[in-house]
C-alpha cells in the first residue's frame, strides 16, 4: 500500500474499486488488499470499533464514504449471536480478525430470483472463517447467508468493506418463502 494505515487502506480499495468496472473483478483486486490490512488492523482500529453489544451483533462503522459507495465496519459478536439470513446489495470484501466465524449459505432456486415472494431457498456449504481468512461476494444474483457464532464460541472481530452504505438489505423469511427490504443500524465511530 503506498499510503499507510487506515487512510491509505480506504484510498487503496476505492482506486481498486474504481477503476474495476465489474463487482467480481473489484472483489478480486481487493480481496489481497484486505488481507495485508487483516495483519495491521489491530493497531489501527479505535477501542470504539470493538464494542459489542448485549442483544445482538455490533455493526460498528469505521469508515461511510461521504458519496455512500463504500463503507466498512467492524461487526462484533458474541457467542449465540447471528444475523438473519440475508443479502446485500453490493459486493463486500470481509475479513477475520479474531475468532471463528461461522457461515451458513443459501441458494435461491425458485425461478423468479429477485421477487419478494415466492422464494425457494435450499441450504448451500457451511463455513468455519478463522483469523486472517478472506471471504467475499458479489450480487446478480445475490450472495445469500446466515453468519454468526455458535453459543460456548469465543467472541468474533471481523471486518466488513462494501460497495455502498451497508445501511439496509434483505432478510428472509423461510417459513413464508418471503423477504423484506430493513434498515440497519450501527454505532458511529
Ligand atoms: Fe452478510
Amino acid at each position: 500500500m503506498s499510503k499507510a494505515g487506515l487512510e491509505g487502506f480506504i484510498a487503496e480499495c476505492r482506486t481498486r474499486a474504481t477503476r474495476c468496472e465489474h463487482a467480481a473483478v473489484a472483489v478480486e483486486e481487493i480481496a489481497p488488499v484486505m488481507h495485508a490490512f487483516m495483519r495491521e488492523a489491530e493497531g489501527l482500529l479505535k477501542p470504539e470499533h470493538f464494542r459489542s453489544e448485549p442483544g445482538h451483533y455490533a455493526r460498528n462503522a469505521v469508515y461511510i464514504a461521504p458519496e455512500q459507495d463504500l463503507s466498512l465496519f467492524a461487526l462484533v459478536w458474541n457467542p449465540g449471536q447471528w444475523t438473519p439470513v440475508h443479502d446485500h446489495g453490493s459486493w463486500g470484501v470481509v475479513g477475520v480478525l479474531r475468532g471463528t466465524l461461522h457461515e451458513r449459505s443459501y441458494v435461491r432456486v425458485d425461478a423468479a430470483k429477485s421477487t419478494d415472494e415466492g422464494i425457494d431457498l435450499v441450504p448451500g456449504g457451511v463455513f468455519l472463517l478463522n483469523p486472517g481468512t478472506i471471504t467475499s461476494f458479489v450480487p446478480n444474483p445475490d450472495h445469500i447467508h446466515r453468519t454468526g457464532v455458535p453459543d460456548g464460541a469465543s467472541q468474533v472481530v471481523s471486518l466488513h468493506l462494501y460497495g455502498r452504505n451497508m445501511d439496509s438489505f434483505h432478510i428472509y423469511d423461510l417459513d413464508t418463502r418471503t423477504r423484506r427490504r430493513v434498515n440497519v443500524a450501527h454505532n458511529e465511530s
